[in-house]
């Protein structure tokens, strides 16, 4: 059941400690240093396949990997099968939840002619996807009932933070992170403001999602949720092409919502992007943990606790996932079961 939630997306985004939690479970040692995962691979670069907002956790994988110094990209599974890159001893992973996709299962297969070791990043223990792969990294979520993904997000991009410290060894600051992250996103879920600021632009023309680094896909995923469950227009853009043609849309009544965490370089160029749309009179909504300045420009404010930039895209993430969810549910859609999609996508 829902366990008192009027919906499953409200019940799994409160599940998320939980399932962090047990993403982690004796994966991490306490003392650091190692991270073992049950998966054996040494990739010297990684192609991602991967559809919706599993596309979005792996685009969160290619900046981790990155960061790690291994080279990655992302593809949409769809585009990968009609398009295959060359592997060139690429290890292809597949992330999808569900292990059924149809498109995710295409690439993979091609990936696989064309003679790739695979690896599934996946919820669903015995799906077709980690019967096919050569191994299997579970994101060990729990089940996930409604249509729009949320806590298996958080799950998969915290898998994929495991996986790439699995290959480079993890240090305190690394295992600290990690160990806070549940609680972290606790006190996210505790304290967020995001049904008012669902309530304040209840009725706008459009919402657009902001952001640099991980908080690119976080924006993108924002943006997707939002969509899906609400059925108004949302997009995601990295915050540095608005001006290459987004700032056009940009008006009094579409609010942007940017991502804007750490003290950083990061950080300091996504404010110059919100001066910007709050030049041409938008409202914007940030994200932060108030290392920067960024509140100044804002008309509205969505707090996240100070942590590892890594695991800031989490947290940024689960308040775009409160603000859809209420958002939606100011307009008596159908959360759970949005028109015309479904759980698990089985036909290309
Ligand atoms: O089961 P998968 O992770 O492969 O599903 C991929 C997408 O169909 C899925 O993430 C979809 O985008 C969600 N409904 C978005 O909330």
């Amino acid at each position: 059941g829902k366990s008192g939630y009027d919906h499953f997306m409200l019940k799994e985004i409160h599940e998320q400690p939980r399932s962090l939690r047990q993403c982690l479970r004796e994966r991490v040692s306490e003392l650091g240093g190692t991270v073992d995962l049950d998966v054996d691979v040494a990739p010297d670069g990684v192609q991602f396949v991967a559809c919706g907002t599993s596309y979005h956790a792996a685009f969160c994988g290619v900046s981790l990997f990155h960061e790690a110094g291994i080279p990655a990209q992302a593809f949409l599974a769809s585009e990968y099968a009609t398009s295959p890159p060359p592997v060139d001893g690429d290890l292809v992973v597949g992330v999808t939840q569900s292990g059924e996709t149809a498109d995710t299962l295409n690439a993979l297969r091609e990936a696989e002619r064309r003679g790739a070791e695979t690896l599934a990043v996946t919820n669903v223990v015995g799906s077709t996807v980690s019967r096919e792969c050569d191994q299997t990294l579970y994101i060990r979520a729990g089940p996930e009932i409604g249509v729009a993904a949320t806590k298996t997000f958080s799950s998969q991009v915290l898998a994929l933070a495991l996986l790439v410290l699995s290959q480079t060894g993890a240090s305190r600051q690394d295992v600290a992170a990690l160990r806070d992250l549940p609680g972290n996103v606790q006190q996210v879920l505790d304290e967020s403001n995001a049904e008012e600021i669902a309530q304040a632009y209840h009725g706008s023309d459009a919402y657009f999602f902001i952001g640099r680094g991980l908080h690119y896909p976080v924006s993108l995923e924002g943006a997707l949720k939002f969509k899906e469950i609400s059925y108004e227009h949302a997009e995601g853009f990295a915050a540095g092409e608005l001006k290459h043609g987004p700032l056009a849309l940009v008006t009094e009544n579409t609010p942007v919502f940017a991502a804007v965490t750490g003290d950083g370089e990061l950080a300091r160029k996504t404010i110059g992007n919100v001066k910007e749309v709050e030049a041409r009179g938008a409202p914007v909504v940030v994200v932060t943990d108030g290392r920067n300045d960024a509140a100044r420009y804002a008309d509205h404010v969505l707090e996240v606790p100070t942590s590892d930039e890594r695991t800031a895209a989490i947290l940024a993430n689960v308040q775009l996932q409160l603000v859809a969810y209420h958002a939606a549910d100011l307009l008596d859609r159908s959360i759970d079961k949005p028109r015309n999609l479904a759980k698990s996508v089985t036909v290309e």
